[in-house]
């Protein structure tokens, strides 16, 4: 069990355990969100959590955000279960979220204001730098991205503007080895805002990209 800002997650089904990296970017994501629900006066924000693990950023957006709705997405079987379980434990209503099983946006069919993406981003070149626990407790298809740690991040940014709302936001966490490919990749898919943000310990970890 672990704490996931004010939310108990249960990692029981053995998926990617929260970094605290994350912890800390989406604590001021959700502060933004905020600020945009007064600003557009949305009643109801629709929200995606894609590849989302264990739930740790979806629950606590339904735990911190009034009226919100999630769509939880994520491949692997053993995430859909485990999001299952700490949605319980939560004690979040079935009617404010919906469990989507589906290789990124494959199954996806609705929009959304507000995206939050945490893709598998490790590269393959720096697989020797992972740590013997990562790889002996963590499933490889959690956090193994391919050539640069960028195929779920092509992929994602290739899909997700047809999937957001007017005045939407996207939040995606990256590497910080990986701000010059990510910016080149936006500029590709023709994103016109983004900024890229700091984590706690100084270092480039995520991305805010906007209409
Ligand atoms: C880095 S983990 C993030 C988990 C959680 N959101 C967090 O921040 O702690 C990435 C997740 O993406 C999922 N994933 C990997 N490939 C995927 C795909 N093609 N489509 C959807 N989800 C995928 C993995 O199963 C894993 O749960």
């Amino acid at each position: 069990m672990k704490k996931f800002l004010n939310c108990k997650i249960d990692l029981s089904k053995r998926v990617f355990i929260p970094r605290i990296e994350t912890e800390f970017w989406v604590k001021k994501a959700l502060k933004d969100c905020k600020l945009q629900i007064a600003r557009v006066k949305l009643k109801k924000p629709k929200f995606l959590d894609i590849f989302s693990g264990s739930g740790c950023i979806g629950i606590a957006i339904l735990k911190n955000i009034k009226e919100s709705h999630v769509d939880f997405v994520d491949i692997d079987e053993n995430a859909v279960e485990q999001i299952r379980i700490n949605l319980k434990l939560n004690r979040i209503s079935s009617k404010r979220y919906r469990i989507i099983k589906s290789d990124i946006f494959e199954k996806v069919k609705r929009k959304y204001d507000f995206i939050f993406a945490n893709p598998p981003y490790v590269a393959k070149e720096r697989l020797k730098e992972v740590q013997e626990s990562v790889k002996k407790l963590e499933p490889k298809i959690s956090w193994y991205g391919g050539r640069g740690g960028l195929k779920y991040i092509k992929k994602f940014l290739k899909e997700a503007k047809n999937h957001l709302k007017r005045n939407g936001i996207i939040f995606m966490e990256i590497d910080p080895l990986q701000r010059e490919d990510v910016e080149k990749i936006l500029k590709k898919e023709n994103y016109k805002n983004f900024k890229f943000y700091k984590d706690q310990f100084k270092k480039i970890r995520w991305v805010k990209i906007w209409e």
